[in-house]
């Protein structure tokens, strides 16, 4: 039966496959684009591999090279991540996945300032996007968490977010006609299902997501036609050092991956957020936050933490308006050197807004699975909407599925 199945399915490729061979979910035995397999493994493949380190280029050079990255997970493991990310079983009851908050139409994110959870409540920050996650070493906006599984079962557990308990979540996922059997198919080697496993899954499902073939990184590579004169214009403004962007903003992630405190407005009537003070017990970082990529940044609107500018143009403009203009009087905050008073003109600013549109690649968006192993729809609209079956929510305005327009 296990080969019978496996072979109806084996020669399709990575998420373009049907999602069920009617008993039961096959797994895929095929890395996505990008990725090639390689002793059972999915590795990635990209051009930024084979160029010099960024230390040996400066900063905002664009051959420079990736930093380090997650690897070491099969085929199996990031497709069973896949349809945990879009399950509604993880959260306590079935009305949150991880996908209503981290939308794949959305560059990930949910096009709110703050996330509503179960509760109905806004959360206390923005969803950040979550392409090239594989890249990152610490995680949420603070940093509190240094691993993708760790990072997993803060959403998992919060009282505002998906507020499931370990205990629960491992009972519905041991008590499913599907989950046990695609586990193990995920972890051959392993008594399961595990929350470890789940964890496991879904970090391997968001290593995946790959960004890296924007029309700037064609430019990166070589092909200079790739940007207009007005792109390369505000590529130029945004390395040079004048306004400082690269510096934090690191080609090619646009990330350094570390925190700086640079006094972003809260909105209005919000207490001052203290950020990564808390995570690191240091009065220095006070008001820091971790710098986000700026990879498909139309996509990901509203800007910053707590989601305080709607549009990029503003986002950017934050820059412009002097050195800690926004910190609240009572807050004396120790802003990062590399914030201050660039005085870019308005056109220059235009032409940065111009620049960070050229980073959108959306070429690898994984397949939004059309039936879950829980036969809950796949991405709930709205949060709170009760249970739905797959085949109800389709047919509802509020319901529009996710897979359209993907
Ligand atoms: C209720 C909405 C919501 C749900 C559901 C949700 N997230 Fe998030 N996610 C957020 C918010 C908000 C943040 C930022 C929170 C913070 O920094 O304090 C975040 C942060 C993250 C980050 C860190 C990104 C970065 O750049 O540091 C990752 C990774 C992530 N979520 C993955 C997941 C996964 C996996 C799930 C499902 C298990 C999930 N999220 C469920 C809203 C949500
Ligand atoms: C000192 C480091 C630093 C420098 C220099 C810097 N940024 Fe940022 N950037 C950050 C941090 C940190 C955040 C997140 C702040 C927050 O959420 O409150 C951010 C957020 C952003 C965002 C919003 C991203 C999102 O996902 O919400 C944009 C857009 C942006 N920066 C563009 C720029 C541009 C353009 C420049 C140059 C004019 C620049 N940054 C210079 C650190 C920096």
């Amino acid at each position: 039966m296990k080969e019978a199945a496996a072979k109806h399915n084996g020669g399709e490729a990575f998420g373009h496959k049907p999602d069920q061979d009617q008993e039961r979910f096959i797994l895929s035995a095929h890395c996505p684009a990008s990725f090639e397999l390689i002793a059972g493994e999915c590795s990635l493949v990209n051009l930024y591999q084979f160029y010099d380190s960024v230390q040996q280029r400066g900063v905002g050079g664009t051959q420079t090279a990736l930093p380090e990255h997650r690897s070491g997970f099969t085929p199996e493991q990031i497709d069973l991540g896949r349809y945990l990310f879009f399950d509604p079983l993880l959260s306590k009851d079935g009305s949150l996945s991880c996908a209503s908050c981290h939308r794949p139409e959305l560059g990930f994110s949910d096009g709110r300032d703050r996330s509503i959870g179960i509760t109905g409540k806004p959360t206390d920050r923005g969803a950040p996007s979550l392409w090239n996650m594989t890249f990152l070493t610490s995680f949420f906006w603070d940093a509190r968490a240094n691993s993708l599984e760790q990072q997993a079962q803060g959403p998992l557990y919060d009282e505002k977010e998906m507020a499931n308990t370990p205990a629960q979540l491992l009972a519905s996922i041991r008590n499913n006609a599907h989950y046990p059997d695609m586990f193990a198919q995920a972890f051959p080697d392993a008594e399961g299902p595990s929350l470890e496993q789940l964890y496991t899954a879904l970090a391997a499902f968001q290593s995946s997501l790959i960004s890296l073939n924007s029309r700037y990184d064609q430019y990166a590579h070589g092909f200079h036609q790739a940007l207009t004169a007005d792109e390369v214009a505000g590529l130029n403004v945004f390395r040079s050092f004048v306004a400082r962007c690269a510096e934090c903003h690191q080609p090619p992630l646009f990330t350094n991956d570390q925190v700086a405190v640079i006094g972003t407005p809260e909105p209005d009537g919000l207490p001052f957020d203290r950020g990564a003070e808390n995570t690191f017990n240091s009065p220095k970082l006070r008001g820091g936050f971790k710098v986000p990529s700026l990879r498909n940044i139309t996509k990901t609107a509203p800007y910053m933490h707590s989601g305080r500018f709607g549009q990029l143009r503003d986002a950017v403009e934050f820059y412009n308006k002097g050195r800690g203009h926004a910190v609240p009087e009572n807050q004396a905050l120790q802003l990062h050197w590399h914030i201050w008073e660039p005085k870019l003109s308005d056109e220059e600013i235009d032409r940065l807004v111009d620049f960070l549109g050229t980073l959108t690649d959306e070429s690898l968006l994984p397949q939004v699975p059309q039936v879950l192993p829980s036969g809950l729809a796949p991405v709930s609209a709205q949060p709170g909407i009760a249970r739905q079956k797959a085949t109800t929510i389709t047919t509802q305005a509020s319901g529009k599925p996710i897979t359209e327009g993907i």
